[in-house]
């Protein structure tokens, strides 16, 4: 009888469960940005999507712990998403140093791509947290005003610079590479392979550099409304204020 092989199925889990979460995760990234530049179109745009997140426009009220259970739910996924990388990093100094020395060897695009996405990763995880952990305890005190105050008086704006170029490059590389280890680009002859694969690179740097543009000049307006406006601590925007219609 032949014997039974013990195979450990883990690896493959967590994977699956990698893929699945940065899959999510970009997904959310990628709206995220967008939703929050509609600053650039006006505060009331800004102020407007904020009533859609807080139900306003399904409920007729204001839920603001609907924000909040989305962020609890987005930190549980980043938190899923950080577990189920951890068995691919280099588990102690030996295996590091290993490491690099196989990446100056095979001097492969790639693998650079692979160790950009652990730094921001890693940077990434601390900035997040600290971001959601605000988006969890004070989901009411999000709006024109309430967020351009956080990101000028409360000396936010570093936090989200760094932020938003580690998740943007770490997205956008992410992706990149599902799309590869998953096959979704590939080309049906061999000889178009490296075509392919340079065409998916030069659309993945666009992206990036789309979002930067985007989130960098989003961040730009909230600071600029932030010192523009001299508006007491904790005043709320509402369409009807003067400086609203300015
Ligand atoms: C449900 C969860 C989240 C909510 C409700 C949320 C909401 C917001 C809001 C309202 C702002 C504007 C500034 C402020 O009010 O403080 C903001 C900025 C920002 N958020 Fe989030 N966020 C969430 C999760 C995340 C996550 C997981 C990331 C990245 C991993 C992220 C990255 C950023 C960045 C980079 C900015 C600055 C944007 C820019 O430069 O234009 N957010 N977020």
């Amino acid at each position: 009888m032949p014997k039974k092989r013990n195979i450990n199925k883990m690896p493959a889990y967590l994977d699956l469960a990698q893929s699945l979460t940065g899959m999510i995760l970009a997904l959310f990234i990628s709206g995220h940005i967008l939703f929050e530049s509609t600053i650039l179109i006006s505060k009331n745009a800004m102020y407007n999507m904020t009533l859609f997140f807080e139900g306003y426009f399904f409920f007729g009220d204001k839920y603001p712990s609907i924000i909040t259970f989305l962020a609890i739910s987005v930190l549980l996924i980043l938190i899923v998403h950080t577990l189920a990388v951890f068995h691919k990093f280099p588990s102690s100094y030996r295996q590091f140093t290993l490491m690099r020395k196989h990446m100056k060897q095979l001097n492969h695009h790639d693998t650079y791509l692979w160790a950009v996405q652990v730094i921001t990763g890693f940077s990434m995880f601390f900035l997040a947290s600290i971001h959601l952990y605000t988006m969890i305890s004070m989901p009411d005190q999000i709006g024109p005003y309430a967020s351009s105050e956080r990101i000028v008086t409360d000396m936010m704006w570093p936090l989200y610079f760094l932020l938003l170029f580690a998740v943007v490059i770490h997205a956008g590389i992410g992706v990149y590479r599902l799309i590869i280890k998953w096959g979704f680009f590939e080309a049906k002859q061999q000889k178009f392979m490296k075509q392919r694969r340079a065409l998916l690179r030069t659309l993945m740097y666009f992206v990036i550099t789309l979002y930067l543009v985007i989130g960098t000049a989003s961040l730009a307006r909230y600071i600029q409304i932030g010192y523009a406006h001299d508006f007491e601590k904790g005043e709320r925007y509402h369409p009807q204020t003067k400086i609203a219609q300015e």
